[in-house]
């Protein structure tokens, strides 16, 4: 392990390279980043950070959407992943072609897109939104009088719409991780500790999201942890969020949220496959090699970079 990191950092500093990391992903990639002047952050402070550092090589561990939004807002920038194949349900469960031809059908709406999409589809959309800001955009296009296609995280678009009230049509996609969060269970852990305050990432079931003292993207809820005067607190998000709210409150106890999937085998089944697939071993022979770089084709870069570039000016 000491040697893998000796070789990550000596490599990061020899190509101008920094890496952006997700919570999601291992500790020790988290404190690789941490550590060499990188940042690990939810997904919209990944992109923002991405864009404005002077770096020339910008190095993501997360999953694909992450590294092309990456790419369409630094194009002359090398953009290079630990494993190109680290997807997400949400991106696989929106194909372009058919999120066009759904978008065809309500040619009245403006399309907001959350950011877990191909740049393709980004380049359909008038907006791209991550969890962070998507109540705030939402609330803003429905003040406007704008009616709004929604796509493709159907349960954080429930969630939205519960919030905003505005007028939204869904695409049929979820997040097989915080799917997986059940409202039943969570219900007898509350009533095992009266006193924990539930933080939950709004792409989990309604059932969930309604039990919430929190709900936010991981950047949210990390604050959560660190601001909420409560000792206990269960949170419903991807596990590695765990090694920061660790970190960040150390006596602190923090409880996962009960799974379907949990069993004796599995006391953390709350984890990302695709984001799993980040690891010591992959992201030094990326940048050892020089494989795993992202390419955007130029002309769907360039029109998602309409909707993404709102994104970034309506988070500022
Ligand atoms: P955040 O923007 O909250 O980091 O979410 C990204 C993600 O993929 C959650 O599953
Ligand atoms: Fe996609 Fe869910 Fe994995 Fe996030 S946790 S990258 S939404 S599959």
């Amino acid at each position: 392990r000491e040697r893998l990191m000796g070789r990550i950092r000596e490599q990061l500093r020899a190509q101008d390279a920094v890496l952006v990391a997700h919570y999601y992903t291992a500790p020790d990639l988290q404190i690789l980043a941490d550590e060499t002047g990188g940042i690990v952050s939810d997904s919209l402070e990944m992109a923002r950070f991405g864009y404005e550092h002077p770096g020339r090589t910008v190095v993501v561990a997360g999953v694909r959407f992450m590294g092309e939004t990456a790419k369409i807002l630094s194009p002359e920038k090398r953009v290079l992943m630990p494993d190109l194949e680290a997807t997400c349900s949400l991106d696989l469960g929106c194909p372009p072609d058919e999120f066009a031809a759904f978008c065809d059908q309500h040619p009245d709406r403006t399309v907001v897109v959350y950011a877990n999409t191909s740049a393709a589809v980004k380049a359909r959309a008038d907006w791209v939104v991550t969890s962070s800001i998507a109540v705030d955009v939402i609330r803003h296009l429905h003040e406007r009088g704008e009616k709004i296609l929604w796509a493709p995280d159907k349960h954080l678009g429930g969630y939205v719409q519960q919030q905003t009230g505005a007028d939204m049509v869904f695409w049929d996609g979820a997040c097989i991780v915080h799917e997986e969060f059940k409202a039943i269970e969570l219900d007898k852990v509350r009533a095992e500790h009266p006193d924990a305050r539930i933080l939950v990432h709004p792409e989990s079931p309604a059932g969930v999201v309604a039990q919430a003292d929190v709900v936010g993207s991981t950047s949210q809820l990390l604050k959560a942890v660190q601001t909420m005067d409560a000792q206990t607190f269960v949170v419903a998000t991807d596990a590695g969020i765990f090694h920061k709210m660790r970190e960040a409150a150390p006596d602190k106890t923090l409880l996962e949220a009960p799974t379907a999937g949990r069993s004796a085998t599995c006391s953390s089944c709350a984890h990302c496959p695709w984001m799993a697939m980040n690891g010591l071993r992959s992201l030094a022979g990326t940048l050892e090699t020089g494989a795993n770089e992202i390419h955007v084709d130029p002309g769907v870069a360039e029109q998602a970079l309409v909707s993404l570039g709102r994104m970034l000016e309506f988070g500022r």
